[in-house]
C-alpha cells in the first residue's frame, strides 16, 4: 500500500511562515557576527532545506559543511546512541561554527554533537534549530541559541524532515497522523 493511504498530514507551518522566520534568524545571525566569517554545519539529512534557506539569508563570508549522524531508534524516536556516519571535511578550530539542526526532540543528538564540536576548539559554537519540542526533552541544560518555532509534542514531517525517509520534499511542515 502507498504510504499516503496510511497517513494523514495536516499543514502546521506553511512555506511562507517558515521562510519569513528563517529570514529573521538569518538577519539576527548576520548582526551577531557582523563582518566575521562563519562556518555553517548542516546536520544531514533533515536540516538540508533549512540550511539552504538560512544560508541565503546570512550576509557574511561563509563555508558550508555537512555532517551525517545516525541515532539508532524506532521510526519516530531517537535512541540516544549517536554515531558519525559522515564527518566534516575541514577542521573547525578557530571558526565561528553554527550548527544547523532540523528539530530538537529528546536532545540526545544535539548534546552528543555539542560534545564532539566543543572538543575541536572552535572560536564560537552557536546552535540553530528550526523546531524545538521542549516537552520531549530528556537532556538537561541544552542551550539553543536560535529557534525557529517551538512546537507541541507531535510528529512532524516535511521541509526536510521524514517519517521512515518519506515526506522530506513537502514544502511545508505538517503533523503526521496514522489513519489505521
Ligand atoms: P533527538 O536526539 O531526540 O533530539 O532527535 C533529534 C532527531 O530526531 C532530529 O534531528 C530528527 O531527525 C528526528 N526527529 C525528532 N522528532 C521528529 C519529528 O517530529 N519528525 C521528524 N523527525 C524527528
Ligand atoms: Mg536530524
Amino acid at each position: 500500500m502507498d504510504d499516503r493511504e496510511k497517513h494523514h498530514i495536516s499543514v502546521y507551518l506553511t512555506e511562507e511562515q517558515l521562510n519569513r522566520r528563517i529570514a529573521e534568524i538569518g538577519a539576527e545571525i548576520t548582526r551577531r557576527f557582523a563582518g566575521q566569517p562563519v562556518y555553517l554545519v548542516c546536520i544531514l539529512k533533515g536540516s538540508v532545506f533549512f540550511t539552504a534557506e538560512l544560508a541565503k539569508r546570512i550576509a557574511l563570508p561563509m563555508t558550508i559543511d555537512f555532517m551525517s549522524v545516525s541515532s539508532y531508534g524506532c521510526k519516530k524516536c531517537s535512541s540516544g546512541v549517536v554515531n558519525i556516519k559522515k564527518d566534516l571535511e575541514h577542521s573547525i578550530e578557530g571558526e565561528n561554527v553554527i550548527v544547523v539542526e532540523d528539530i530538537v526532540d529528546s536532545g540526545h543528538t544535539l548534546s552528543r554533537l555539542l560534545a564532539i564540536f566543543e572538543s575541536r576548539n572552535p572560536k564560537t559554537l552557536t546552535i540553530c534549530t528550526l523546531l524545538d519540542k521542549p516537552e520531549r526533552r530528556e537532556v538537561d541544560g541544552l542551550n539553543v541559541d536560535y529557534t525557529g518555532f517551538v512546537i507541541p509534542d507531535k510528529f512532524v514531517v516535511g521541509f526536510g524532515m521524514d517519517y521512515d525517509q518519506r515526506y522530506r520534499n513537502l514544502p511545508y511542515i505538517g503533523i503526521l497522523e496514522e489513519t489505521e
